[in-house]
């Protein structure tokens, strides 16, 4: 009998000394979290990042916080891949394409869509006011609308010069760099430890009229689930389509992968696919990844892809990305 009593003691003792060390772990686990953060592509990240961290050092949501950040970039004509002043496709058509996802799974998302300044909000709209998840060309224009959104003309005098000259040889190769930036992506955690993300773009500029790269498509251009991180794309959207890159990043975090790790590997499967095609002579791919402790990383094909970073001691900065080949 004291024999078991004993024995008894010690398993409680045990189970306290147990209990006590988890809490000690999960305690030391939240004070590394790193909250809130926001990533975002490209150098027109940094102006994206200040307007998202407004929102996010008062302790307000990740998705109000992208939303906001990456329609600078939608507003800016000088920014010539994304929103306003987007390069046209080769009719000459400014056709934008967006998406957004939040932490609970919830996304929306516009393709084709002409005339529209901002379609990160209709994507958010579609996302909030239907029981759709992505509207295309006239229906999503026409949705638009009816959510209050101004028909405008995005084609500006800068864009139209640059057809133009395009038009003399109507050579198909896109060059996607630094000077000639894509995308915006970008992702956030906020105060809660609630993760979301948005990605906006004009797409590949002269594309042919009706193409949609990968930044509408969840999971291509953006994907994230809160209990693992998030992770979205810039460049050469046929290439994160034919790999659903971003969710593959997400996937290989789960299993135990780094943001940086993760990117890297999905870069890697892209160059395989390419290996030996003519287009890797110009392609570019890029991913930046976020995950629920607040660490991020990137990765893409070729130099020139570069980042923008904010936390509370990362004061908003560019980091040039790591890349597979020169
Ligand atoms: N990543 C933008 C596009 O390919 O459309």
């Amino acid at each position: 009998m004291k024999k078991i009593l004993a024995s008894l003691i010690t398993l409680i003792a045990m189970l306290l000394i147990g209990c006590n060390d988890q809490k000690k772990s999960a305690d030391l686990t939240k004070k590394q979290i790193i909250k809130p953060i926001v990533i975002s592509t490209w150098n027109h990240g940094l102006a994206a990042n200040d307007e998202a961290w407004k929102i996010l050092v008062k302790g307000g949501d990740a998705l109000d916080a992208v939303e906001q950040g990456v329609r600078t970039a939608e507003a800016n004509p000088d920014v010539q891949t994304v929103g306003l002043g987007g390069f046209p496709d080769r009719e000459g058509h400014v056709t934008l394409d967006a998406c957004i996802m939040d932490h609970y799974n919830n996304c929306g998302s516009v393709a084709f869509l002409q005339h529209i300044k901002h379609p990160i909000s209709v994507a958010r709209k579609v996302m909030e006011e239907t029981p759709h998840v992505m509207l295309v060309g006239e229906g999503a224009l026409k949705f638009a609308l009816t959510q209050g959104f101004q028909k405008e003309n995005l084609l500006t005098e800068k864009s139209k010069q640059a057809y133009e000259s395009w038009l003399e040889k109507s050579d198909y190769k896109p060059v996607i760099n630094i000077e000639n930036h894509d995308t915006i992506s970008m992702l956030a955690l906020d105060e809660e430890g609630n993760l979301s993300g948005a990605c906006t773009t004009s797409g590949a500029s002269w594309k042919m009229h009706g193409r949609v790269g990968d930044s509408p498509i969840i999971g291509a251009g953006l994907f994230l689930d809160n209990e693992v991180g998030a992770a979205a794309a810039t460049g050469m959207g046929e290439a994160m389509m034919k790999t659903a890159g971003s969710a593959m990043v997400v996937e290989l975090m789960r299993h135990g992968k780094s943001p940086y790790e993760a990117c890297k590997e999905v870069v890697e499967r892209i160059y395989k696919i390419y290996k030996g095609d003519p287009d890797l002579e110009w392609l570019q791919v890029g991913f930046i990844a976020l995950n629920k402790q607040g660490e991020y990383g990137s990765y893409c094909l070729r130099p020139g892809f570069n980042y923008a970073v904010q936390t509370n001691t990362v004061k908003n900065k560019l980091i040039n990305a790591d890349f597979k080949i020169q």
